[in-house]
């Protein structure tokens, strides 16, 4: 045999090995945030429309490191990795649920009082042999599959900026490319950057936003972006952070990047002079080698609302439109459009409405610009109602896309907000410091009121651009993630506590189990040992389940769980512990009306991105009106001022004063004694247990 047909014979057997399962066979595994293609769908079939009904528990594994649970998990060679909490990574035996390793990153004792505005981990990706984790701290982890040692670890970010990593990396090749959030908090300038795997050494940056033209700019693409800004922009960082979705190509070897909202929010404050403001909330092409910039498409230009284009971008090759085929690419951001790009030359194929909008009637195709509604911009301090809301049509719940049903699946919410500019002059504008939201918005008038907001699952056509069915979920974001797969199904979390699996054509519910919590995260499928499993993480991040007949949930009483479910399951959960809905008091305390309202403010600066707007956590972390802390001063100060549940996602907020801790104290209360007066504390019916 000569060597180069030895040679051949070698690397034709490794391919046969690679094939039939040995070193992972793609099929078998779900190895990064966004599945084994980019749209949330697995072609495993072991599971489907006839045989669903059949599922049962497989096992289930307590999450216990507090914080927040909104991740997605992946599952690679039989092992299943998910992030919990602010800092940890866990291995668990993909068919057993046996924990393997538990990484911690020790996010929060490092980072402390930095990390204000910030939430735990989305989503993790596996790549030859590494597990690849962002922190809230900026940075970007490689952890041995194997061990669960770190092998290398890069500060993405500018310790101390307001930067924040929430969002899954994204693998392809020998690279992990990571972005980051933070432009609602302050003047944060977006980009996204490539490691190598093995090493960890930078490969490049893209940023997102131009700089400030007196320091020279890094490349062309930022010199084409800042003829679209006026004024002194560079001050404001301008935003359009990739805080989200990515998606890789390998068909043309490219990255695209979603960007978020411009910072501040307000378009006439980051850009006086007006302009489009590249590339805030856009879907910008990368050579995946270079980072160089290939071409954008901008689904809102001159961004004022907190809108974007972060959320999942999905690649479709052959997709017909009008006859002719393209590669597309897919996205529904939260402006509420659903977008069809061709991804040759990110020219814009198709759009319309999703859910209703009032800040554009439609979008142009010719120049593929929305056609706006000028009122939507609050021009000269006038109020405006507009629809969607920051919170989108779509946000972080994954949207899927079944390639035999033809359909996405969009976790999609109807709801408006009301945008109003600051007061004062708008030139005088300045950030905040520290946690606060720093949107250049200001309060509402009270006579101007969105209507009620719903939620929904919306099977989506693509193709037609119309809606096949929905259904009609509990509370303003009721609808987890989604994925689908090669047996037609569509699975699906609830805020209400319902995993449910769904016929992908038809939306028919096939089966679904009790929770015992709200399940937001996105679910996975993957084979191990052979057999198919669906797996999810049950938890959330925000009060998804206000509505609920029962009640809410109970950060304290509910447990969060990784579940795997499988053909003929037999495992149990133990039954779910009531949740305790009594509001106590001390009828001793005599609230002060002036310190309600500057603790309103501190409270919503601070305390309700996690415990909840109104004080109302819906159970994504403790009840602060049913917490006895706040009634025991000295405890309430130590415990916000001091971290000691920093490891469990209570930051420390060592500035806060005492008179404005008072003030928060005395606006529980007055929040507590309006809850009980108008609600006797519901106590659910029947035990939610198994
Ligand atoms: C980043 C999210 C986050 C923010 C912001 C936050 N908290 Fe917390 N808080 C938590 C979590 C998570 C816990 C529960 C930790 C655990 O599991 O023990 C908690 C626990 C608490 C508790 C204990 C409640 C009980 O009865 O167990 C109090 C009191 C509290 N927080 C007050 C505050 C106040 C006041 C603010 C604003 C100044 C605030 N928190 C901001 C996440 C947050």
């Amino acid at each position: 045999m000569t060597g180069m047909l030895r040679n051949f014979a070698i690397g034709a057997l490794a391919l046969a090995l690679a094939a039939c399962g040995q070193g992972g066979a793609q099929n078998d595994d779900w190895p990064d945030y966004d599945g084994p293609d980019t749209t949330h769908f697995s072609p495993l079939a072991e599971i489907n429309t006839g045989n669903a009904g059949q599922l049962g528990l497989a096992w289930h594994h307590d999450i216990d490191v507090g914080g927040q649970s909104l991740t997605a998990p992946v599952a690679v060679d039989g092992v299943l990795y998910y992030a919990a909490g602010d800092s940890h990574v866990f291995a668990l035996d993909a068919a057993t649920g046996k924990q393997l390793w538990d990484f911690d990153s020790h996010t929060r004792e490092r980072a402390g009082v930095t990390l204000r505005g910030a939430w735990g981990s989305r989503g993790i990706a596996y790549a030859n042999g590494k597990v690849f984790t962002g922190t809230l701290d900026g940075r970007l982890i490689a952890i041995d599959a194997k061990s669960g040692k770190e092998v290398w670890s890069a500060q993405t970010t500018t310790p101390g900026d307001q930067r924040y990593i929430t969002g899954a990396p994204w693998v392809y090749g020998d690279k992990v490319v990571i972005g980051h959030g933070g432009a609602d908090y302050a003047p944060v300038r977006g980009y996204v950057t490539a490691y190598d795997q093995a090493s960890g050494k930078q490969a490049w940056r893209f940023y997102t936003t131009p700089g400030d033209p007196a320091k020279g700019f890094e490349d062309e693409a930022m010199k084409m972006a800042a003829k679209t800004w006026t004024g002194e922009w560079w001050k404001f960082g301008g935003g359009a952070t990739v805080w989200n979705a990515m998606a890789y190509d390998p068909k043309y070897n490219r990255l695209y990047i979603g960007t978020g909202n411009g910072s501040p929010w307000n378009h006439k404050i980051r850009s006086p002079g007006g302009g489009d403001n590249l590339f805030v909330c856009s879907i910008v092409a990368l050579d995946a080698d270079t980072g160089k910039y290939l071409w954008h498409y901008q689904v809102n230009p001159g961004e004022s609302w907190d809108f974007n284009a972060d959320m999942d971008i999905e690649l479709v090759d052959g997709f017909d439109v009008n006859g002719q085929k393209h590669d597309v690419l897919m996205n529904a951001p939260k402006n509420g459009f659903f977008y069809v790009i061709d991804r040759k030359d990110g020219k814009l194929l198709s759009a319309k409405p999703f859910v209703p909008t009032t800040w554009a009637s439609s979008i142009d195709l010719k120049t593929g610009r929305p056609v706006e509604n000028p009122e939507a911009r609050y021009p000269g301090g006038k109020a405006a109602i507009v629809y969607p809301s920051p919170f989108g049509a779509h946000n972080i719940e994954a949207m899927s896309y079944n390639p035999a049903s033809g359909l996405v699946y969009i976790p999609a919410m109807d709801q408006g907000r009301v945008y109003v500019d600051p007061p004062g002059k708008l030139s005088d504008w300045k950030y905040k410091d520290g946690q606060r939201i720093s949107n250049g918005q200001g309060t509402p008038p009270p006579d101007l009121k969105p209507r009620a907001p719903t939620s929904f699952l919306l099977a989506w056509n693509p193709r037609t651009q119309s809606e096949a069915w929905r259904i009609p979920m509990i509370g303003p974001r009721g609808g987890g993630g989604t994925a689908t797969t090669g047996g037609g199904l569509l699975l699906q979390g609830r805020g209400s506590g319902e995993f449910t699996v769904l016929d992908a054509n038809s939306g028919k519910l096939l089966w679904q189990f009790d929770a015992q919590t709200a399940v937001m995260a996105q679910p996975i499928t993957y084979r191990a040992g052979g057999k198919q499993y669906i797996a999810v993480v049950a938890g959330s991040r925000f009060a998804t389940a206000q509505g609920l007949p029962g009640g809410e949930w109970n950060y304290r009483t509910q447990q969060w769980r990784v579940l795997a479910f499988a053909l003929g399951g037999t495992d149990k959960l133990p039954p779910a512990q009531k949740p305790d809905l009594t509001i106590p008091d001390d009828p001793k305390f005599r609230v002060d009306p002036a310190l309600v309202r500057l603790g309103a403010e501190a409270y919503a600066d601070r305390c309700a991105g996690c415990h909840g707007a109104n004080a109302a956590s819906g159970g994504s972390a403790p009840d602060l009106l049913r917490s006895l802390v706040p009634l025991d001063v000295p405890t309430f100060t130590q415990l916000v001022k001091e971290g000691p549940l920093l490891s469990r996602g209570m930051p420390a907020f060592g500035e806060v004063d005492e008179r404005t801790l008072a003030g928060i104290a005395h606006y529980l209360r007055s929040r507590a004694r309006e809850v009980a007066a108008a609600t006797k504390p519901v106590v659910p019916v029947d035990d939610k247990g198994q």
